[in-house]
């Protein structure tokens, strides 16, 4: 609802009233349409004063009413009629200006902001466009260049740069509503003309096609098949080369094609997923988010590569103090100039001081004698993990939790080597450490609430998306990237190249396809793994291993040397070693027309179509199986999981949602086609879950845990 009340004789106070961000709900229209017409009507009030109850203005739209049937006075009227108003109104902005609440205020005719407040058009995040006149008001406030890095991006901004930019007239340090109430009293009576933002013009562009051109493609090449950002671009534009009117036509039949698009869908779920994911619970019963968790003052990292660095700066951006121990002379050194250079370009960008004081360095694990919380992120070897976890179980306080980071191994055996296993979580991060927003918790069989809820609660105050998953190998991420890489190699066994797979991901919306992240990160390290687990077998001579079809061509390529960008040669060439530039490799070519050559194997034309369902389908099929484990809570989970530690696009919802939108009988079809051509790779059978949905009719995904839960219950 809105409240209106009367204050400093003549000033009508505007208080939008709808926990927790005062959403543009039905009734909180209601509310503002008629509290502007009372203020309007009411001839002691001269001017008007908007804002928002608890210290927020306004967080946008009500999302839980899109695809409802309830209705109430529609927004562009709305914000229309306060523009029109023939007596100042003032947008006080506490906390946050997002989406719609953004556009409400760029209808009032002047704007204050707190320092502390943020503002954004946050629309084309969930798919959408500023579509209550946002996208044809701000280019004309703050030019077209400035408004389009805005709404193409939905990015937040701060109050100050929002009053560089001009979004904003005035900023205030203390009470802002009080500082609009004093601004509204001063221009009371003044002439509104020049503040009816939708009467001026933009700013003139020098040459306004070159400029669209060029944005356009800037645009369609980071969407990553995004629409939404296109059309805000399209919208944008509208409102640099039409009149008002039309331009709002425009937007309109902009938003009308987004609204109902599958991608707005999709980008909502992510929205309602992460809030999902954020209430796990354990198959115990007990909830992370209610269960008590102990505060975290002093943490530490032990080992301080690639991974133990990242963790290192994001820690201590958090602001605990942490104690970074790495054993290895070179590495120390190394890491110490490394993780410095880290806090220094982070502390650039975010206008602070590097917080180089939280750090202690040590090459002594002694040194973690008094801390909380250990994260440990030494190599990826079972028995080397053993052997630390027992030191720090000896070492740290008997309260203290540890925490590792491994990517794939046990949590429970490692946990066993400790005195109190129920202090034992996996935390494992991604790399970057201190940029990627991924966490996975990995609660053990004997891992407490309390440690689960302590892990979740700091990678939540590290700025992370935190998902709780069980203990298996890979346990959700990497456990469902298996079945997809191993498509990726039998493609290429079958006559692909590492190109034309990655241009079908890429097109499909990946920021990299298969073959250009193993370059990144490394051939070794599966390599490694691989040797470990007995798979290699010098030459690659056979292409089975336990009965199951096995690719050897990661290891041929391991075995010349050809290890990624690291050492300028992978699946592709680069220039030198470090380089990012991925060129195809004439090489390459020649080595996997040989390697069919020796195995018989007769290259075939392969459709991207054929890539994307091989490698999307083998990977949504494991992810069933994950939610038949029990490993994830649901398929949100799995889904935030690859949104924000894996490259989906956010505009196809995650894995187990694209299942969802293509159709589970057709996922299950295309499954069984793929399982006949290929009898020796058992990741591609349909799993009983994929089944089970399927022969209960298909429900929506929000119905998926009640057949898991039964699936569950007859085990
Ligand atoms: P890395 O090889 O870059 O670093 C490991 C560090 O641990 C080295 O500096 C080594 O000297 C140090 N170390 C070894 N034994 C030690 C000990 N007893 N005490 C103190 N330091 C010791 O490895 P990376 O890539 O950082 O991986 C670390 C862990 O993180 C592994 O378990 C890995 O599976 C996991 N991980 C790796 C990811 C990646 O992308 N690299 C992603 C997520 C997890």
């Amino acid at each position: 609802m809105a409240q209106f009340t009367r204050i400093s004789g003549s000033v009508g106070l505007i208080t939008l009233k709808n926990p927790p961000v005062n959403a543009l709900s039905a009734v909180v229209r209601h509310g503002i349409v008629d509290t502007v017409q009372r203020a309007l009507s009411d001839p002691q009030v001269k001017s008007l004063v908007i804002c928002g109850q608890n210290g927020i203005f306004c967080g946008g739209a009500d999302i839980k009413e899109f695809g409802t049937n309830i209705t109430g006075p529609p927004l562009i009227p709305m914000i229309h009629s306060i523009e029109a108003a023939n007596k100042p109104v003032v947008a006080a902005i506490e906390g946050s200006a997002f989406g719609g609440g953004l556009e409400l205020a760029l209808g009032c005719h002047y704007r204050i902001a707190h320092s502390k407040a943020k503002l954004g058009l946050t629309e084309v995040t969930l798919g959408l466009l500023p579509a209550a006149g946002g996208s044809q008001r701000l280019p004309r406030l703050i030019g077209v260049p400035a408004a389009l890095n805005l709404i193409t991006t939905g990015r937040h901004i701060t109050a100050a740069e929002a009053l560089q930019l001009g979004v904003v007239d005035q900023v205030a340090d203390h009470n802002t509503v009080d500082a609009a109430v004093k601004f509204a009293l001063s221009v009371a009576g003044q002439s509104l003309d020049a503040r009816r933002i939708s009467n001026i013009q933009c700013p003139p562009v020098p040459d306004v096609d070159a400029l669209f051109e060029d944005v356009m493609q800037k645009v369609r090449q980071t969407a990553r098949g995004a629409i939404a950002p296109v059309a805000c671009v399209q919208a944008v534009r509208a409102a640099a080369t039409l009149p008002y009117t039309q331009g709002m036509q425009r937007e309109q039949e902009l938003m009308a094609t987004l609204f109902t698009s599958g991608q707005a869908r999709s980008l909502q779920y992510c929205f309602f997923a992460q809030r999902v994911v954020g209430r796990w619970s354990m198959p115990s019963g007990a909830r992370w988010d209610t269960t008590k968790s102990r505060p975290i003052n002093k943490a530490a990292v032990i080992g301080l590569g690639t991974m133990g660095r990242g963790i290192t700066v994001a820690l201590a951006q958090t602001g605990l103090s942490v104690v970074a121990v790495e054993t290895h002379e070179k590495q120390f050194i190394e890491a110490k100039q490394a993780v410095s250079g880290m806090l220094e370009r982070g502390a650039k960008r975010r206008g602070t001081a590097p917080p180089h004081d939280k750090i202690t360095y040590s090459q002594n694990l002694q040194a973690v004698a008094d801390v909380d919380l250990v994260i440990e992120a030494v190599f990826e070897d079972m028995a080397l993990k053993k052997k630390v976890f027992r030191q720090l179980s000896a070492i740290c306080k008997p309260n203290a939790f540890l925490c590792s980071n491994t990517s794939t191994l046990n949590v429970d055996e490692i946990a066993s080597e400790t005195r109190h296993p129920e202090l034992v979580v996996g935390m494992h991060f991604f790399a970057p450490a201190h940029v990627m927003k991924l966490l996975e918790v990995v609660y053990g069989q004997r891992s407490s609430p309390e440690a689960v809820a302590v892990a979740m609660q700091l990678g939540k105050k590290m700025g992370k998306v935190s998902v709780a998953v069980g203990n298996c190998r890979g346990f959700v991420g990497n456990r469902m990237l298996k079945p997809y890489r191993d498509q990726a190699y039998f493609l290429l066994e079958e006559g692909a190249t590492p190109e034309l797979i990655d241009a079908a991901l890429e097109e499909f919306g990946f920021a990299m396809g298969a073959f250009k992240v193993y370059d990144l990160s490394g051939l070794d390290v599966g390599w490694r793994v691989r040797k470990e687990e007995g798979l290699v077998q010098p030459g690659g001579a056979s292409r089975i291993r336990q009965g199951h079809r096995y690719s050897p061509l990661g290891d041929l390529l391991c075995e010349q040397g050809r290890f990624g960008q690291k050492t300028g040669r992978g699946w592709y060439q680069y220039d030198k070693p470090g380089s990012r530039d991925a060129r195809p490799d004439p090489w390459l070519h020649g080595f996997l027309e040989e390697y069919r050559a020796r195995h018989g194997l007769v290259a075939r034309r392969i459709s991207s179509n054929e890539v994307l369902e091989r490698c999307l389908y083998a990977m949504i099929n494991e992810g069933f199986r994950i939610l038949e484990d029990g490993i994830a809570a649901g398929p949100e989970d799995i889904d935030i999981i690859y949104v924000f530690g894996y490259g989906w696009p956010r505009h196809r919802g995650g894995p187990m949602f694209y299942a969802n939108m293509v159709g589970l009988q057709i996922v299950q079809e295309r499954l069984e086609h793929y399982a006949q051509a290929h009898p020796d790779v058992p990741t591609l059978q349909p799993c009983s879950l994929l089944r089970r949905l399927v022969a209960s009719g298909c429900p929506p995904i929000n119905k998926w845990r009640e057949v898991i839960k039964k699936v569950h219950s007859q085990l």
